[in-house]
């Protein structure tokens, strides 16, 4: 496991390490992205604990939150949520193909989406519409099953769901195909348009809808398991809402959906995007930096290059201000972030030097957050998250003694994992203490 303590690395004659302490071996890599599975859990213990009459559905769609399905899902599983939910057929199918049983909804299908695959694999599916139950039930009885399926009213979002009358038609559709014993409608809901505004009026009018369509619907007869309707923002400051099943999504990743209120509610930060100096020098005053110069250092400098760009997942228009923590400062990026790399002004007389660590964003104090990437680039906190290229290995933390694995549960140390988990492998056989800068 090429997983060293780095106080151990300090103090060679230190004992056992307790799991929290492990850290990933990065040596060799350019970007990296530390996903904390214990923050995980712990985030997801402290929702529940909020919301404790309810079901807990992990929303691990957009592979959770770009942090990696399975490992967090697996994570969530283990802080007790109950259900999982998924936006894709094809990342619900994940969660199954890999073993995982738990209750699981997966919402987001259009004509001649796999509903067989859903249905066979034993998963919750939304329907919006009568031609959904239509396939759903098509699937089901090919199969010989009962489809389990949660009826999505459309509240006041004005997205997803029946709208309208169009509830009343989506209720009687589903009464005739339970009738026909195709489909058992086990759940109602609904989502928020403005869960984040804790004070806005249609937060209040969106339940009142809900709970007249919840009616509507066993007025018909329709007995659901579960009724739901919180997100995050809803979890955190809506206990009204909380109803049979909270679906919290950014909250256990331990960013804030309402970064306005002064509250981080003891969530923790789940992700920590890192990169190592490739290139340290000196440059003039006058000399414009990074493509079309849009920064241009005043005074003779040094500058640093970070092997982090926009395919990577750094948006494009952190041009200049991005914020950073290098050399034991925060600063922001100098001039515009190309593909792959990107260029920090450390200051005249900087000691930094080639393979010093850089944070883009954690949770420990004084590193910059996801949040204030949003806040820098005009964006929300689940973008700087979700957006994460591919190509960044996601170096797991705490996961049962297996700390330092990709998000696809590889090992670091698997070479052709990914190009950095090869070059990662170099180093681990080495075998040798790795510097101390990332605890
Ligand atoms: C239907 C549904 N439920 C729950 C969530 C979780 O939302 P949040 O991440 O704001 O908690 C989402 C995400 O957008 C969603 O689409």
């Amino acid at each position: 496991m090429s997983t060293i303590d780095a106080a151990e690395a300090a103090d060679a004659g230190s004992a056992a390490v307790p799991p929290e302490r492990l850290v990933p071996d990065t040596r060799g890599l350019t970007v990296w992205a530390e996903i904390d599975l214990t923050a995980l859990e712990a985030n997801v213990r402290t929702l529940r604990a909020l919301a404790p009459a309810s079901e807990f559905m992990a929303v691990v769609k957009a592979d959770a939150y770009g942090h990696g399905l399975l490992p967090v899902a697996r994570a969530a599983l283990r802080g007790g949520a109950t259900w999982l939910g998924a936006a894709q057929f094809a990342e619900a199918f994940a969660l199954r193909d890999a073993g995982i049983t738990t209750r699981l909804l997966t919402w987001l299908s259009v004509p001649g989406s796999d509903f067989a695959g859903a249905v066979g694999r034993d998963i919750d599916l939304s329907a919006s519409a009568p031609w959904v139950l239509d396939e759903i039930a098509a699937a089901a009885a090919a199969l010989g099953r009962t489809a389990r399926v949660h009826l999505k009213v459309d509240t006041g979002l004005g997205r997803g769901g029946a709208y309208g009358a169009d509830w009343g038609t989506l209720v009687a559709h589903a009464r005739r195909l339970e009738a026909e014993g195709t489909v058992r409608v086990v759940g109602i809901w609904t989502h928020f348009a403005h869960a984040d505004s804790p004070e806005h009026p249609t937060v209040l009018a969106q339940q009142e809808r809900f709970l007249e369509a919840v009616a509507e619907g066993e007025q018909a007869g329709i007995r659901p398991e579960v009724r739901h309707l919180a997100n995050s923002a809803a979890t955190l400051v809506h206990p009204s809402a909380h109803a049979d099943l909270v679906r919290p999504g950014i909250a256990m990743y331990g960013l804030t959906p309402v970064p306005q209120v002064d509250d981080d509610f003891g969530l923790r930060p789940v992700m920590t995007l890192r990169a190592r100096l490739a290139l340290v020098k000196q440059l003039p005053a006058g000399q414009g930096i990074s493509y079309g110069h849009a920064y241009v250092p005043d005074v003779d400098t040094v500058v640093g290059l970070v092997p982090a760009g926009y395919a990577d997942g750094i948006p494009r228009n952190a041009t200049n201000v991005g914020p950073l923590l290098v050399d034991g400062r925060r600063t922001t990026i100098a001039g515009r972030v190309c593909m792959d790399q990107l260029v920090v002004d450390l200051g005249p007389g900087s000691t930094a030097r080639a393979g010093d660590v850089v944070t883009l964003f954690g949770g420990a104090p004084g590193e910059p957050t996801a949040q204030d990437w949003a806040d820098a680039t005009d964006t929300i906190s689940y973008e700087i998250v979700t957006r994460l290229g591919a190509r960044v290995p996601r170096l797991l933390i705490g996961d049962e003694g297996a700390p330092a694995t990709h998000a696809d549960g590889s090992d670091v140390t698997t070479a052709g994992a990914t190009t950095a988990g090869a070059a990662t492998a170099d180093a681990a056989t080495a075998g040798a203490a790795v510097e101390a800068g990332l605890a």
